[in-house]
């Protein structure tokens, strides 16, 4: 258990490290920094030089009763106040974060206080942006924003609307509130009891894409949703997890290690190769079931190469070759179906060999791909348990409370 989590669960107040820097949006910090008191955090405030031109640092000083981190040289108890405040944080938010301390995040420069301190800080990053549309917009901006995102930064906004330079659009800082509640959210994962700590987990997630050509491919919808919700909860709940994720853009949940993977035999390759680590496999992902055989090495022409008919072949079933493995570990299945629900999973819970089946009807709006609810039953040995439907974020907890009780059967947890 880290530092961080153990004072979490000793049940002290949550630390918020609030970064503040140079833009318009500086003094609603403010009132993030009240919010966040007023929740029960202590908070403690890094500012740029530039953020100081906005808001002196008094008034953070104040407001926060500590002082306020400026200057990597001459901070009161410590000649490293990035290393102290870095540790310190369970949280770190950035208010407002401009596009040029979005960029030095995403290049990992560290030239002042503020971004040093961000640099050092081994906790989850809450970016709430706050600029001029067209320097939201700007191609660097957006590609500094895919980077932050895919290693597991989280963003609360931009909203849209009138600016401050009168310019109308998008870029303008989240409301004080959501900010707010953004980052409780968050410390409310780093509170949650621990009761997955010491497993390890893979979870795959996500569609396939099987090559015709190197242009096209056939995929299914799946979105990875599930699967990246089932991630977040597990780690949130302290466990270690590998997530094996086809074709989607989805950011990674803090703290998962995220291989990326194209098509059926990659994400087996992958999967196969990690299953030596874990104490429990969860397959959510939509593998393909079958695969173009001879896929084109060039673009098919179709005045030259008519496509009428792929010749397909069968692809291997990842599922059902982790549990022929298993020996004690713990494996999870889904099974997406459209009619007879609960015969169709339980049959392939006996083919499979799995220890879980979670069993979705698809053709039901609640719980079809992409929805951010889902209707499940979890189906095992011991019987079936039809859920009622819910937000893919309890559905994730109810799976993993199933598999924490199969882990715990088996003595590996
Ligand atoms: N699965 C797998 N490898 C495959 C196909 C499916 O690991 N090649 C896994 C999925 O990740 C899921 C489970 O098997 O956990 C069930 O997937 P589903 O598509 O519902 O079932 P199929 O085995 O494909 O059976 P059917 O097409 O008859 O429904």
């Amino acid at each position: 258990m880290s530092e961080r989590d153990r004072g979490a669960a000793e049940g002290r107040a949550p630390r918020v490290l609030l970064a503040v820097c140079g833009g318009i949006a500086a003094y609603k910090a403010c009132e993030v920094l009240r919010g966040l008191q007023k929740a029960g955090c202590e908070v403690r405030v890094t500012m740029t030089a530039d953020a100081e031109r906005f808001v002196g640092a008094a008034t953070f000083e104040a407001l926060s009763g500590a002082p306020v981190a400026d200057d990597l040289y001459g901070y009161p108890g410590t000649p490293i106040p990035h290393v102290e405040l870095g540790g310190w944080a369970d949280l770190a938010l950035v208010v407002p974060a401009t596009a040029n301390v979005m960029a030095k995040l995403a290049a990992g420069i560290a030239d002042d206080c503020l971004t040093t301190t961000l640099l050092a800080c081994a906790c989850p990053v809450l970016v709430a942006p706050g600029m001029n549309v067209h320097m939201w917009r700007a191609a660097a901006t957006q590609a500094n924003v895919a980077t932050l995102r895919a290693r597991g930064t989280l963003l609360v906004g931009p909203d849209s609307g009138r600016l401050a330079c009168g310019d109308v659009g998008e870029g303008k800082l989240a409301p004080v509130g959501e900010i707010v509640a953004a980052a409780l959210e968050l410390i409310g994962d780093l509170t949650r009891p621990k009761d997955l700590a010491g497993a390890h987990l893979l979870v795959n997630a996500g569609p396939t894409h099987e090559a015709i050509d190197p242009v096209r491919y056939i995929a299914n919808r799946s979105t990875g949703k599930m699967g990246f919700a089932i991630a977040a909860a597990a780690l949130a709940r302290g466990a270690e997890v590998w997530l094996v994720a086809g074709p989607v853009s989805l950011p990674t949940p803090f703290g998962a290690r995220r291989l990326n993977v194209t098509s059926a035999e990659d994400m087996r390759g992958v999967c196969l190769s990690l299953f030596g680590h874990v104490d429990a496999a969860i397959c959510s992902a939509a593998v393909a079931d079958y695969t173009p055989a001879r896929p084109a090495d060039h673009k098919l022409k179709k005045s030259r190469e008519r496509l009428d008919a792929i010749e397909l072949t069968e692809t291997a079933d990842i599922l059902a070759e982790l549990c022929a493995l298993k020996g004690d570990r713990v494996v999870a299945g889904f099974a997406a179906e459209t009619d007879e629900l609960l015969a169709h999973a339980r049959e392939k819970l006996e083919r499979k060999g799995a220890d879980l089946i979670v069993a979705n009807d698809v053709s039901r709006p609640e719980s079809t791909f992409g929805a951010d609810t889902n209707r499940v039953a979890l189906v095992s040995a011991a019987g079936t348990e039809q859920l009622e439907t819910m937000p893919l974020p309890q559905v994730a907890d109810a799976v993993l409370d199933a598999v924490r009780d199969l882990l715990r059967e088996r003595g590996r947890l």
